[in-house]
């Protein structure tokens, strides 16, 4: 499991379970592990970075496993509401552009889950995980894509959102994330120019569509707040997340600079953010903002949003109708091993 068991701290097992058998090191293997801990230690404190090889604590590993698979799982089911509207796209145009789009999301999902593997843990484990709904994927992908308008509001909003969260993640102390951050955030800010772009055009055009991309704003805009996790007071791993430079800047500051920097966007759109609290603190140099509905994002994440059900139904069914093509690749890569071995038996 590396889920939500991945919170538990590496401390006594319950009475009830069964007892971890830890083994017993000798003096030099205690001493080797103090070493090897100082070092890593040190590393993190420069600033430095930690790759696959180097040695690492145990948790350290299994945070970063249970926060890239959620990540990964996060662009892949993230390709589904929009997805949902490529057969529908208003226009050649839009239709290759999402097209594009959510290729990108399949192949962020694709470098995240190889830099997850990196860390010991394979795909099918992963996939396992996500298919019996056991592990975590981002709420924002539980609501429903209702008019075009939700399409471009997601490549504004949500993409948005994504890249405030992400940016900070290109600095993470482990390597191979580190790295597939940067990628992606490339493209990620490519998609959150698209759906201003689109939005744009839609409110240049008469009331009906101006209407529909307010209608799209109102429904996500709170939905967007709430993607970037628990108030920080209620963040359960973030704390031990900064000490290991793996999260570079808390939910709540991130959630604030996204307000800060989308209200300004909004006054160029036209649209109204749905907010009546939302205002400019002149002490603060900051906007402040209404209150988020907790509840109904813990709801989400624990598996009953609108859309929780339905996500997850497409996403096995999409693996199962892909077994033939996992199927073709293994017995591919068996007849070239075959290949390469009877010519070098000739050689
Ligand atoms: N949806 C679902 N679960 C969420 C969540 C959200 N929006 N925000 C937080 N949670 C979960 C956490 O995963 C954690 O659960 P766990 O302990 O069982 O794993 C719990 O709520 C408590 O939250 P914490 O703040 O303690 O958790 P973190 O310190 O890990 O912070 C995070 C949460 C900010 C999402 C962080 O994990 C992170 O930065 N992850 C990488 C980025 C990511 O996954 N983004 C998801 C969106 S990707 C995307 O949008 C695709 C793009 O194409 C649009």
């Amino acid at each position: 499991m590396y889920t939500q068991s991945f919170n538990v701290p590496d401390a006594p097992v319950a009475a009830a379970g069964p007892r971890e058998i830890k083994p017993v090191l000798t003096q030099e293997q205690q001493q080797a592990m103090d070493r090897a801990q100082s070092q890593f230690d040190r590393l993190i404190d420069a600033d430095g970075k930690i790759e696959p090889k180097d040695w690492m604590p145990e948790a350290y590993r299994k945070t970063l496993v249970r926060q890239i698979s959620q990540h990964a799982h996060s662009e892949i089911v993230g390709m589904l509401p929009e997805g949902n509207w490529i057969s529908r796209a208003p226009s050649l145009k839009r239709k290759a552009i999402l097209i594009a789009k959510v290729q990108d999301e399949g192949g962020h999902g694709l470098y995240l889950y190889s830099a997850a593997e990196t860390l010991g843990t394979s795909r099918d484990q992963m996939l396992d995980a996500l298919h019996t709904g056991r592990a975590k994927y981002s709420s924002i992908f539980n609501y429903p894509t209702l008019t075009w308008a939700d399409v471009g509001v997601i490549g504004w909003l949500v993409d948005g959102a994504a890249i405030m969260n992400q940016i900070p993640l290109c600095r993470c102390s482990y390597g191979p994330y580190a790295r597939a951050m940067v990628r992606i955030c490339k493209e990620e800010s490519f998609h959150q120019r698209q759906g201003f772009e689109s939005l744009m055009v839609m409110m240049q055009g008469n009331a009906e569509q101006q209407a529909m991309v307010q209608d799209a704003v109102n429904r996500w805009w709170w939905k967007c707040l709430a993607m970037f996790g628990p108030p920080d007071a209620d963040s359960t791993n973030s704390t031990q997340g900064m000490r290991w430079g793996i999260k570079r800047i808390s939910n709540d500051d991130l959630r604030q600079k996204f307000v800060d920097a989308t209200v300004p966007q909004a006054k160029v759109l036209g649209v109204t953010l749905p907010d009546s609290d939302l205002k400019w603190n002149e002490t603060r140099g900051q906007h402040d903002y209404g209150q988020i509905d907790w509840d109904e994002f813990w709801a989400t994440v624990n598996g009953n949003g609108p859309c929780n059900k339905e996500r997850l139904a497409t996403r096995v069914k999409a693996h199962e109708d892909g077994q033939w093509v996992r199927d073709a690749a293994l017995a591919y890569a068996r007849k070239q091993q075959q290949r390469l071995q009877q010519q070098q038996e000739a050689a």
